[in-house]
This record gives C-alpha cells, sequence and structure tokens, in this order.
C-alpha cells in the first residue's frame, strides 16, 4: 500500500496593506496550524475528516478535497491523458472554516498538491497556483489568490495575477513575531466581501497604493521600522471590523501590551498583531483572546513567516 501525507500552512491575506495581492505563510509555534491530508490508495476508496473542525465541514458532495480531487483528475485525463486511480483521503481539518486563516485554500493546496505529489509532478507549481485560485474563486465568489498562494509556496508573496507568472516573494524581517486570535465566530469570505463598496475614491486609492508600495520597497531595503509604520488599513479593515465584537477593545489592548500593527487576518475574525519578540507576541495573543473569545473553539497562537509552503510529512 502506497501513502502520503501532505501539510498545508495557515495564511493571512491581504496583509494590511495588499488587498486581495499581498499574502503570508504562518509557521506556528505552538499548535498545527494548516490541514492534513492523507492519501493512499487502500481500497474501498474514499474521504473521510478527522481534526478539531471537522464537525463543520460540508457533506461529501460539496466538500473541498472531493471537488478538488475530481477537477485534478479532469485535468489528469484532458492534459496527460492519463487515467486517475482510485484514491482514498484523510483530511485532518486543523484550520476553522470561515475564520481568515485560508481554511478554504489550505484544503484545496492540500489536494492539488497532494496528488500532483502522488502522480509524481505531472504539473507544475504555476499550473497548480492557477487552479487553486480558481477553486477558491468558485468557492468564496471571487478569484484572489493572496491565500493559496502563500500557501502553495510559502514566504509573503505580492500578487499581480495579469502576469502569466503572478507572484513575487517579497522579503519579511525574521525577528518578527505574530500573535494570532481566533474569536471563534464563523465570517465567510462572500459575506466579508459583501460588505464592501464597488468602488473606492481616488484619496483612498492614493494612500493604499503608497502604502504598498512603500512597504514592499522598505522590505527590500531592510527598512524594519519604515514597513511597520506603513502597515495600516482605513479602507477595508474600518468596514469589516463591525463583523467582531470588541474589535476596538482587542486593538486598544494589543497596542497597550506591545504590539506594532493590529489587523484582521484576511476577512476575519481572526485578529493579528506583529510584535517584536515572542513573549510580547504570547501576551498580546493570550490577553487579546480574552476580549475576542465568543465560543469554546477560540484560540490564541504565535507565529512566524513559514517559506516552505505545502509539502510532505
Ligand atoms: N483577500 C481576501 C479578502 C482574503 O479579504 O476578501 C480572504 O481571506
Amino acid at each position: 500500500m502506497k501513502t502520503i501525507k501532505v501539510f498545508s500552512p495557515a495564511t493571512i491575506g491581504n496583509f494590511i496593506v495588499g488587498f486581495d495581492v499581498l499574502g503570508a505563510c504562518l509557521a506556528t509555534l505552538d499548535r498545527t496550524l494548516g490541514d492534513e491530508l492523507v492519501i493512499s490508495d487502500e481500497q474501498p476508496s474514499g474521504y473521510s475528516a478527522e481534526g478539531e473542525f471537522a464537525y463543520k465541514l460540508p457533506d461529501n458532495e460539496h466538500n473541498l478535497v472531493i471537488t478538488t480531487a475530481e477537477f485534478f483528475n479532469r485535468k489528469l485525463v484532458d492534459i496527460k491523458k492519463q487515467q486517475p486511480i482510485k484514491l482514498n483521503f484523510t483530511l485532518f481539518k486543523n484550520l476553522p472554516i470561515g475564520s481568515g486563516l485560508g481554511s478554504s485554500s489550505s484544503s484545496i493546496v492540500a489536494t492539488l498538491y497532494g496528488l500532483n505529489q502522488w502522480y509524481e509532478s505531472p504539473f507544475t507549481q504555476q499550473q497548480l497556483l492557477l487552479w487553486s485560485a480558481q477553486i477558491e474563486g468558485s468557492n468564496s465568489g471571487s478569484i484572489h489568490y493572496d491565500n493559496v498562494a502563500p500557501c502553495l509556496l510559502g514566504g509573503l508573496q505580492l500578487i499581480n495575477s495579469e502576469l502569466e507568472d503572478p507572484c513575487q516573494p517579497i522579503p519579511f524581517f525574521n525577528d518578527l513575531y505574530f500573535a494570532i486570535c481566533f474569536p471563534d465566530i464563523e465570517i465567510t469570505t462572500k459575506s466579508a466581501r459583501a460588505i464592501l463598496p464597488d468602488t473606492i475614491n481616488l484619496i483612498d486609492t492614493i494612500t493604499m497604493q503608497g502604502r504598498l508600495a512603500g512597504f514592499i520597497a522598505s522590505c527590500f531595503q531592510k527598512n524594519k521600522s519604515r514597513a511597520l509604520d506603513l502597515l495600516k488599513d482605513d479602507t477595508i479593515t474600518p468596514k469589516r471590523k463591525q463583523l467582531i465584537p470588541d474589535y476596538d477593545k482587542a486593538e486598544v489592548l494589543a497596542r497597550e501590551n506591545g504590539a506594532l500593527t493590529f489587523c484582521l487576518s484576511g476577512s476575519g475574525p481572526t485578529c493579528f498583531a506583529i510584535c517584536r519578540d515572542e513573549q510580547t507576541a504570547r501576551d498580546v495573543s493570550e490577553k487579546i483572546l480574552n476580549v475576542l473569545s465568543r465560543g469554546e473553539h477560540a484560540f490564541h497562537c504565535v507565529a512566524t513567516l513559514d517559506v516552505q509552503g505545502a509539502r510532505l510529512l
């Protein structure tokens, strides 16, 4: 019997200044934050889910692992003229659904990356990336790469989807830590996008593009304080934070305790703060959990940037 196991990490979409175009891959220090998928040829073939957040997964017909595997199999037949074999999937669902931690991207990437490994890499990273974004788009209502790209490739990724090779890794500061807090409320990306306006005015656009460009330039120039000063968002976050009870209170507390930034991860409800050292990140994440927690599955953790992305375990 052949068995492989893959891991696809959690991600932070938008990364404060890059709505839909900048995403970070997370390496957590104190819990498994990413989906794991075991693929085997044990018969009978099938699908099952385990792990803390498996209870929230939709039935098989709408399950992302199954629909993504079907997508991959169609590509295998259409492009490679190869017949897929019947496989067995066990998903360890370690990421909460509708959390802003790239949960759906994690399941999609685990399945595409895992199957590509299983069949000994018939497809390129670029094909996997494009297909991940397409599947994520049909799931969330719009194509955005800022979760699938860092999940597959690792690091902090800037995405220009109009280019054939859309991703550029951005050098971040590896002595910074992320304090992460999941409040245990569910916000679908679709609903968090629905509350955004269709257009943004010129002044806001100028501010947003200036911050994103300045942040990227500062990362390349290794100018940490300038990069951190620019990590602000007055356009998307103010509209979305109303979906998270006590967001403002948590931000005040985080900053009082040493957080250098505070923002939503992706479309929320997970919040994250960038901190100067691990102990500060631990204190901040613990304190904001007390304010934000709304359910028994709420958690806090500390992370750094994961540079590897999806991988075989
Ligand atoms: N860029 C997406 C959004 C990320 O903010 O809608 C979703 O996690």
